[in-house]
């Protein structure tokens, strides 16, 4: 990943984007419980502080091989992660992928739409190309990307394993002008 390091400082005055810290096993504790989340992502579906941690090192170790960069997505007046937001590279030159989740009791607040917005912002800097793959039926996350100028460039058909099933996904982008 080009200049592979945490940004400095990404904020919009809401939301802060900033690396884990072990104070942040609420969050993955609640993550947990939401059925969605670990089939799709690394967060252990069975919490436990032991687990809690292991996935905050592993956030961190993503930076320290490259393969990416996770961030948690923090209320900026209080500094509680509520979320998570990750730039991790495609094999293709310049082009990384995002994904991200927020906690269930703070969604439809707009704080995935602002998390997205800044982690793409800062991301443009750096790739010529972001990109986004989101089930057809997720129109959250749809509208997230939409929400924020990603293009919908079409579906790539039993694309991924998702829990037990494969699963079409929509390819999102947005690309630097
Ligand atoms: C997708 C996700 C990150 C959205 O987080 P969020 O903070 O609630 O998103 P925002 O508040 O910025 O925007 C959500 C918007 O989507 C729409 N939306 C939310 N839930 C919806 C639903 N069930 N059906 C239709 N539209 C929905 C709404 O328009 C909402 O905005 P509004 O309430 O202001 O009208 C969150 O639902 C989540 O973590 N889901 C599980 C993990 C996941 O799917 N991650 C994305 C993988 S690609």
């Amino acid at each position: 990943m080009a200049d592979l390091a945490y940004p400095a400082d990404l904020t919009d005055g809401t939301v802060r984007l900033r690396p884990w810290t072990p104070g942040d096993l609420p969050c993955i504790e609640q993550a947990a419980t939401d059925p969605r989340i670990p089939e799709n992502t690394s967060v252990p579906a069975r919490y436990s502080p032991e687990e809690g941690l292991a996935f905050i090192h592993r956030q961190h170790q993503r930076l320290t091989s490259g393969q990416g960069v996770s961030l948690a997505i923090s209320h900026h007046a209080t500094g509680e992660a509520l979320g998570l937001v990750i730039l991790q590279p495609r094999p293709q030159s310049g082009v990384a992928g995002l994904g991200y989740w927020v906690v269930p009791a703070a969604r439809r607040h707009g704080l995935a739409s602002r998390a997205v917005g800044l982690m793409t912002e800062w991301a443009l800097g750096r790739y010529a190309r972001i990109e986004a793959w989101v089930e057809p039926g997720n129109d959250a996350s749809r509208y997230v990307l939409a929400e924020n100028g990603f293009q919908c460039e079409g579906v790539l058909r039993s694309f991924l394993v998702i829990g037990p099933r494969r699963a079409d996904m929509l390819v999102y982008s947005r690309i630097r002008d």
